[in-house]
């Protein structure tokens, strides 16, 4: 608990052992300062107030930018993997605006919403599969998400098996340590991914469908919106930024309604209660624990010296969502709390743009399961996976009941 010293507090974060339950060192960060030097050249950020003032402050960068061409060597030599770098994700203003744009204008509220049918067939479905006793995370929290993406880009269910293990391989790009054998997986898999997507864009050019897809290709050559490696980068990003994180999303969730016998009876019997119910598990136990950002200009934070140019701000999104100073009593999973509006899904320019439908997914499945499935049990110890930045279940063993 909090009579955990500093240093202790941040290599922890490192370790296996410490990201099994980072929240007590969060405490201890938070309470040593709201932002400090964790390492050279890269600061902490801890509390709910500045992470969210700083997601949105617009002389921050996602990329450092202060030194572009090394970035890009050392991703492209380093890192393998250039679609994930040259996504949304990793651009800035005044490119991230425009291909920002042309993509929440074909990824719309009315496209999500169309999704509902789609999301609660497949619901059914994978409940209707589970046998007696299961893998949650492999049997259900792996093949919605991935199904509802492929569904929404128009990829044939035939291709499915072999999406998800590409797209699992390349999800380790967004960690910040991997092992060498990790990256050599991820970039294999980033460049399948993207012979898959060349292929699929070239049908869809020639005979366009009703799906996304057609729709970013049509921005990008109608309009001319978006260049040919952006279109690919981000079709990439689509696929993989909304596959692991929600299906950490489900099994979190899954796990804490277990662990919270009332709030799952209470989402039982009032469905209506999945919006706050899902809000709360996300700010509980975020799927997404941690961001960063570079500065671009000095940046007083009120902390001494400003933060020189280049340096790189890491938003602790996890402890911000436990600020006892946001969230009275943080630890208690309360799906009663006013106004829960998490940092899960970013803030800013960058929020997720995929917020809408890993809600829908979670709230549609999470009331299914419970309604359906009423002998629904742990059986068995859950394994987290051990990253630092997609937190979540590995396998959660689960029996469906009599
Ligand atoms: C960005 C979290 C699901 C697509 C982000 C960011 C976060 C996040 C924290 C911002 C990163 C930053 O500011 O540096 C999550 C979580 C999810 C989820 C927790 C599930 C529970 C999805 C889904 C999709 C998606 C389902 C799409 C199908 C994106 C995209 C961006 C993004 C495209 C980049 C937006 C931009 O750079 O402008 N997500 N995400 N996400 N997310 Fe999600």
């Amino acid at each position: 608990g909090i009579d955990m010293d500093f240093d202790t507090a941040v290599g922890s974060l490192f370790q296996p052992e410490g990201r099994l339950d980072p929240y007590p060192a969060y405490d201890v960060l938070r309470a040593h300062a709201p932002a400090f030097p964790a390492f050279e050249n890269q600061w902490f950020v801890t509390t709910h107030g500045l992470v969210s003032r700083l997601l949105r402050d617009p002389g921050l960068r996602v990329a450092d930018t202060s030194d572009y061409d090394r970035f890009w060597t050392d991703w492209r030599e380093n890192r393998g993997v250039a679609s994930v770098v040259l996504s949304m994700l990793q651009t800035n203003p005044p490119d991230h605006s425009r291909v920002r744009r042309a993509a929440a204008a074909t990824f719309t509220a009315r496209r999500v919403a169309a999704m509902r049918d789609v999301i609660t067939a497949q619901v059914i479905d994978l409940i209707e599969e589970l046998p007696a006793r299961s893998d949650f995370v492999g049997d259900f929290a792996y093949p919605l998400p991935i199904a509802v993406i492929c569904a929404l880009l128009g990829i044939p269910e035939s291709e499915r098996r072999w999406f998800r293990q590409r797209a699992a391989d390349l999800t380790v790009v967004l960690e910040p340590i991997s092992s060498e054998e990790e990256m050599k997986r991820a970039d294999k898999a980033g460049r399948e991914l993207e012979a898959y997507f060349t292929g699929l864009i070239a049908d869809r050019r020639h005979t366009p469908r009703e799906d996304l897809t057609s729709a970013l290709v049509a921005a990008s050559d109608d309009d001319a919106v978006l260049t040919g490696e952006e279109l690919l980068a981000n079709l990439v990003l689509l696929l993989v930024a909304g596959f692991e994180t929600t299906t950490n999303l489900l099994g979190t969730g899954l796990k804490i309604l277990l662990d919270h016998p009332e709030q799952a009876d209470r989402l039982r019997s009032d469905p209506g209660l999945a919006a706050a119910v899902v809000e709360e598990i996300l700010r509980y136990d975020s799927p997404v624990q941690l961001t960063s950002r570079y500065t671009t200009a000095p940046l007083d934070l009120g902390a001494g010296e400003p933060l020189a140019p280049g340096t790189m701000l890491t938003m602790l999104l996890g402890a911000a969502n436990r600020d006892p100073a946001r969230y009275p009593d943080p630890h208690r999973f309360d799906p009663d709390r006013p106004n829960i509006q998490p940092v899960s899904f970013g803030g800013g320019a960058h929020y997720c743009l995929g917020a809408p439908l890993a809600r829908l997914e979670a709230q549609i499945a999470l009331p299914l399961l419970l309604t359906r499935l009423p002998g629904l049990a742990l059986a068995g110890a859950p394994v987290r996976r051990d990253r630092l930045v997609l937190r979540g279940y590995a396998s959660l063993p689960i029996t469906s009941g009599p």
